[in-house]
């Protein structure tokens, strides 16, 4: 099968883009436009870090195929900033040091605020099962689960 044409919008942003059918969604993100903050860790569904909202949703984004994103809403790591107000979660994982390398950081944080919003005041429990899809070779999750917990506060505040 040939090259597809397909549209989606991306952080706010439409794109009409030409990629091959077996073209997965995180190499269209990171290649053809270049969002290179979403990572790829295992390409197998397993690590998380490659997370992001598809129509609102947090999806593995080597899960699926480009194409089967046609006509979609996407938001990546690099659409939570609001004109240069951090998003919540983001001023989460800094005020907190919910990161060391960093690398799983992205799909951590896109994975958090998909989760807050069907959950705003979650328990730690809730959280730590919420995450269970990202790994973290680093931190041992303590200070990610206070980030996530610092900007379910910072979102309720806001409400
Ligand atoms: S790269 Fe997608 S889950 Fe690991
Ligand atoms: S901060 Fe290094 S993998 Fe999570």
């Amino acid at each position: 099968m040939g090259s597809q044409k397909i549209s989606l919008k991306v952080n706010g942003v439409d794109h009409e883009v030409v990629v091959e059918p077996r073209l997965l969604l995180v190499h269209c993100l990171r290649e053809v436009l270049r969002l290179t903050g979403t990572h790829i860790g295992c390409e197998t569904s397993h690590c998380g870090a490659c997370t992001v909202h598809l129509d609102g949703k947090a999806i593995k984004s080597c899960s699926l195929f480009a194409i089967q994103a046609d006509g979609r809403e996407i938001t990546t790591v690099e659409g939570l900033e609001q004109d240069g107000t951090l998003h919540p979660i983001q001023e989460g994982f800094w005020q907190e040091h919910g990161l060391q390398c960093g690398f799983c950081t992205p799909g951590m944080m896109m994975t958090a605020t998909a989760f807050l919003k069907d959950r705003p005041q979650p328990t730690e429990d809730e959280i730590r099962v919420a995450i269970s899809g990202n790994l973290c070779r680093c931190t041992g999750y303590m200070n990610i689960v206070k980030s996530i917990q610092y900007a379910a506060a910072k979102l309720r505040q806001g409400e």
